[in-house]
This record gives C-alpha cells, sequence and structure tokens, in this order.
C-alpha cells in the first residue's frame, strides 16, 4: 500500500504553470518546491462597502492538493474562499480588485459563465445543505441540469459519485429516502457526491466539519485525503491539528492579509511571522 503522500507525488497531473511557488511574506522568503498550480490569486482586494476585507492577497493553490487557509475568525478566510467561486457576486457591496485565475483564464473576466465556474469549482459549506429531495435525485441534479436525462446513465453517475464520496455502502438501499433525514456527517458527504456529479476541478471546504461529531468528521477528513489524488482541494478550517494533518501547503490570513505562506509542516513547526507563532500557541483568535 502506498502512503497517500506516495500517492500524491507519483502522479503527474496536467500542468498548468511549473514554476515554484516563490513569494517573500513574513520575515524570510519560502520557496515551495515547484508544482502546478490549479488557481492563482494575485494582487486580490476585497471590499465589503467601504469596510476592506482582503488587502492584496497572493496565493497559489497548487492542483491536486489540499491548501489549508487558517486564521482567526473574521479575519477573511471565508470571503476568500468565496472569491476564488465568485459566490460575493451575491453580495450586493461586495467589490474585488486583482485577478483570480482558473488554469489560465481570468474567473473575473466579463465573458465568464457563472453558473459554469461554479461547476467546475465547487463549494462545500460548514452546514450541510442538502436539496429537500431524495438521495439519488441531490446527486443526479447536477448532471439533470446539464440535460442528462437517460435513467441509466444517472444511476451510474449517482453510484460513482456516491462511492467516491464514501457513501454508496451506507445509503445504496435508500436512495429515494430524502436527503436531509440522514446523519450530518452522511448529508457532508451527500453534498461532496453532489458536487463530484459535476465534476469539479477544485472542491472549495468552508469549515466542512466544524458541525460534525468527531467519528464524522475525521471520515470526512479520510475522504479529503482520497479526494486530493484527482480534485484541488482548498479547505479552510479553525482546526489546526486538522490542518497539520491534511493539508501540503497552509496561508494563514490576519486582518485580510496573508501573513505566512508555506509547506505546513514549516508554518506549524517553524513559523516566520511571529503572529502565526502566537496564533497558532492560541495566544490570538
Ligand atoms: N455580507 C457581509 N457584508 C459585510 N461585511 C461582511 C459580510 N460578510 C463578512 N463580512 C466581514 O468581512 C470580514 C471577514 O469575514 P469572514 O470572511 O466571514 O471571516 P472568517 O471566515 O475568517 O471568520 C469580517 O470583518 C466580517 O465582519
Ligand atoms: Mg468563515
Amino acid at each position: 500500500m502506498q502512503s497517500v503522500s506516495e500517492q500524491r507525488e507519483n502522479q503527474s497531473p496536467p500542468r498548468t504553470t511549473d514554476k515554484p511557488a516563490v513569494g517573500s511574506v513574513g520575515s524570510g522568503r519560502w520557496v515551495l518546491p515547484p508544482a502546478p498550480a490549479r488557481m492563482q490569486v494575485i494582487g486580490l482586494n476585497l471590499y465589503y462597502g467601504s469596510n476592506q476585507v482582503l488587502r492584496n492577497v497572493n496565493l497559489d493553490i497548487r492542483d491536486r492538493e489540499i491548501t489549508a487557509i487558517i486564521g482567526p475568525s473574521g479575519s477573511g478566510k471565508s470571503a476568500l474562499l468565496w472569491c476564488l467561486n465568485r459566490l460575493n457576486d451575491l453580495v450586493p457591496a461586495a467589490r474585488v480588485e486583482g485577478k483570480v485565475l482558473l488554469g489560465s483564464e481570468d474567473i473575473y473576466a466579463p465573458d465568464v459563465e457563472v453558473a459554469l465556474l461554479r461547476q467546475r469549482v465547487g463549494m462545500v459549506f460548514q452546514q450541510p445543505n442538502p436539496f429537500t429531495m431524495s438521495v439519488f435525485d441531490n446527486v443526479a441534479y447536477g448532471p439533470r441540469q446539464h440535460g442528462i436525462k437517460d435513467r441509466r446513465r444517472l444511476e451510474e453517475i449517482v453510484e460513482e459519485s456516491l462511492r467516491k464520496a464514501a457513501l454508496w455502502d451506507e445509503v445504496k438501499d435508500m436512495l429515494d429516502l430524502a436527503g436531509t433525514s440522514l446523519s450530518g456527517g452522511q448529508q457532508q458527504r451527500l453534498c461532496i457526491a453532489r458536487l463530484l456529479a459535476v465534476e469539479p476541478e477544485v472542491i472549495l471546504m468552508d469549515e466542512p466539519v466544524s458541525a460534525l461529531d468527531p467519528i464524522s468528521a475525521y471520515k470526512i477528513e479520510e475522504l479529503m485525503l482520497q479526494l486530493c489524488n484527482s480534485y484541488t482541494i482548498v479547505l479552510v478550517t479553525r482546526n489546526m491539528f486538522q490542518a497539520s494533518r491534511v493539508a501540503t501547503t497552509t496561508a494563514v490570513l490576519m486582518g485580510g492579509e496573508v501573513i505566512e505562506y508555506g509547506p505546513t509542516e514549516q508554518i506549524f513547526e517553524s513559523p516566520r511571522d511571529e503572529r502565526t507563532d502566537n496564533y497558532i500557541r492560541g495566544r490570538v483568535g
């Protein structure tokens, strides 16, 4: 059996950029080993009305890895995540400056189809939010929106997506049951299956386990480690142990600024910014 990190190293995803991620936040320079970036955030400022919520954020979201975003409450973690699939378009007073690239495309370019973008970059929220329909229909919803009507094909997609979300064995005999009648952890995996059914490239997760019991949370963590072999994951979490267990790269957000970004081990074991050190040791946030 290969370990997860070996599995990750052994694959060669399509490369979008192949330069190493280099930056100079904090007191020193950090260099991550070269890896393609699936998304790049470049000089991003976000304002909610007159309140500047993100300040000159620069970040590479590396392909088929888990990038964790950690930081105190109110530091802009959700706001940053929302910028990555333009959910902030739904906030009337929101204004974005800078660029967010998906592959080489600027997601804020005028000709971008936002519905398609949100299919390519899906979101999992803190509170599981299955639709009030059956388990089957929850997962078949996206494919149906894309015009797939053939029952057999839909059944295949539903089974495959539920398997990938590690939920199939638990629900295969109750696909007609309401999605909302499942346990919290199952509902969260159902929401993940619903995303997978439309074949996303990036999965954004905003504190996906913080509403769940420890066993359900553990299952989702295991699932994330599986999924990052095929998908790029951005995980917002306030649980630093979780970040250190699953993320290859970690960004620390404070007051809307990325104060540190680098290999997770380095962030937790030898942070270069005193504020990160204080935060990790529980003196802030
Ligand atoms: N819809 C909104 N309108 C105005 N300000 C908001 C809105 N949502 C969040 N904010 C503000 O944006 C900042 C960042 O919030 P958020 O991204 O939710 O932080 P985090 O997820 O790190 O806890 C906070 O100061 C918060 O008050
Ligand atoms: Mg938040």
